[in-house]
Parts: C-alpha cells; structure tokens; sequence
C-alpha cells in the first residue's frame, strides 16, 4: 500500500477539491463517456470527469435522461475509468437506481465503485435525498449532489426550467444545499438557477458548488462534452459556450473521404501494401504461364 501525502497535480481527490474551494482557485469539470474522450480531457488537466447520465441523450439518441440503465451507465463509466488517471472520477446514478428503497441505491451506489471505477457518485435532489446521501456515505460512497434544474424531473417541472425564480423557490434551493452540505456530500452541481442564488449557496456552504447555467462566482464550471465542441443536433442552451465545430469538422472530413474512395483518390499507392521485388517476380512468372496456356 502507498499512502499518498499532497498533490503537486497528482491524483485528483475529494480534499484536491475542497483545498481548491479555500484557496479560490476555480475547479474544472466536463462530462465523459468513452475511453477516446475521457483520455484527451484527463490528458489536459480537467479536475473532475463526470460520467453523467446526459449520455442517454448525447450518446444513445435518447429524449431525456430517464431510460438508461445502471449497467448502460457501468458499460461507460469502465471504459471512461481506462481513460483518466488523475481527474476525480464521478458517475452519475441513473433515473430509478436509488428511488425504490435505500438498500437497493446502496447496492447500486457501490456497483459504481467496484464495477465502474469511480470514486463518487452523483445523485439529484435536495433535502429529501439528505437522508439516503448520508446513508450512502456511511458506505465509504463518496457522494456529488445535485440541485436547481435536475433533469431526471423533467416531468415534475414541467419542462427543463430555470429554478429558483421565486423567494420561496430561493429558500427551498439554500435548503436543499445546506441539507446536502451537512451530509456531507463531496461537491455540489447547480444546474440552471439564477446567479445571484447560486452565489449565495457558493458562500453559504462549505462543500465547492460546480455550475452550468449557474453564472460564473460558482468554485468550478461543468460542461457537457458534446456541447463544448460543438457536437449536438439541437440548438445549444443559453449557458453553453462552444469551443469548437467538431459536428462540421466530421461531416467535412467524411464527406471528402467519401469523395476519395468514389473518384479512386483512396487509397494511394504509399497507402498499399506491396510483395518483395522476389515475390512479386514469381507471381509474374506464374501468371505469364497460365496466359500462355489460356492462348
Ligand atoms: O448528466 C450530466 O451530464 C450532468 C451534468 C450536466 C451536470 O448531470
């Protein structure tokens, strides 16, 4: 056993995140779903990869989060757990995996660590997941909360809509973030609620807070990966900042190779395997000698 003392951009770990809240320095967080992905954003240095249950959408084509499974989600989270070796590596607990009851969330929770490689999993709801969330942890489960627009409600709000709009609305969001704070929940995503709310939260909690579409005094940032290079068929949310074209840079790129094998541009000679001079001479001979019997 190896008992590591600090991180000089070693290991990413749940204190790595913690000392970043104290010191104000910002924690960079973006989703991940497949070994190529996760590997190119550990390689850049991202604190957190997330393997989120957004995959349903971005990946398998689904409308909302709510079909994919615990083992759809392990399948990503093992192949994504290849890839990183420093980012701290959180997945997502799918829509019905720690509804029904509390041994069945704990049992699934832990599958995401043996199973998937992961090191916390992240669970929405506020106050009324405080209770489970400790539970969890108790089981040596790191937990990331989740609170404001949580898309595996889709249906109970109504649409994916901004929270926190209202005082009510405002007061039950610091609920909700105070509750999972004392449990002991290990960051804190705000999705979609007013900047000014999540501020306060970002104050009020010890835990750091991760936003997207939360404004920028959040202690770090997450994106989908998808979405931050430009990879979507929909129109992108107000909160989204595109950093690349990557959809049209992979039309272009299969459109021209398409073009290639058509006009028999691909592939080239270098681009071809070829036998020995020796080789190549005797396969001659042999077929000069069956066209003079074919005469
Ligand atoms: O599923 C996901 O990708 C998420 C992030 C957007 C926070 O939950």
């Amino acid at each position: 056993m190896s008992i590591t003392t600090g991180d000089s951009r070693g290991k990413i770990t749940s204190q790595t995140l913690l000392e970043k809240k104290q010191r104000h320095e910002r924690i960079t967080v973006i989703t991940a779903y497949d070994y190529a992905s996760a590997r190119l954003v550990d390689e850049v240095g991202i604190d957190i990869v997330l393997v989120g249950d957004s995959l349903a959408q971005v990946m398998l084509g689904y409308d909302n989060t709510l079909p994919v499974t615990v083992d759809e989600m392990l399948h990503h989270t093992r192949a994504v757990h290849r890839g990183v070796k420093q980012a701290f590596l959180i997945a997502d607990m799918p829509y019905g995996s720690y509804h029904v009851d509390e041994q069945s969330a704990l049992a699934n929770a832990a599958r995401f660590l043996k199973e998937g490689g992961a090191e916390a999993v992240k669970i929405e709801g506020g106050e009324k997941r405080a209770d489970l969330i400790r539970r969890i942890i108790d089981a040596e489960i790191p937990v990331c909360g989740h609170i404001g627009l949580t898309p595996q409600s889709v249906h109970v709000m109504g649409g994916y809509k901004v929270q926190g709009k209202t005082m009510n609305a405002v007061e039950q969001l610091m609920r909700d973030a105070v509750a999972l704070d004392k449990a002991g929940v290990c960051c804190l995503v705000l999705e979609g609620i007013p900047r000014e709310v999540a501020t306060l939260i970002t104050e009020e909690v010890e835990t750091p807070t991760i936003g997207i579409g939360a404004g920028p005094e959040c202690d770090g940032q997450v994106l989908v990966f998808h979405d931050l290079l430009g990879l979507t068929f929909h129109p992108a949310a107000k909160f989204v900042r595109r950093y690349a074209d990557v959809g049209n840079s992979i039309r272009d790129a299969v459109r021209a190779y398409a073009e290639d094998v058509k006009s028999g541009a691909f592939p080239s000679d270098a681009e071809s395997y070829h036998l020995s001079k020796e080789t190549r001479a005797a396969l001659e001979t042999i077929a000069e000698h069956k066209r003079s019997l074919r005469k």
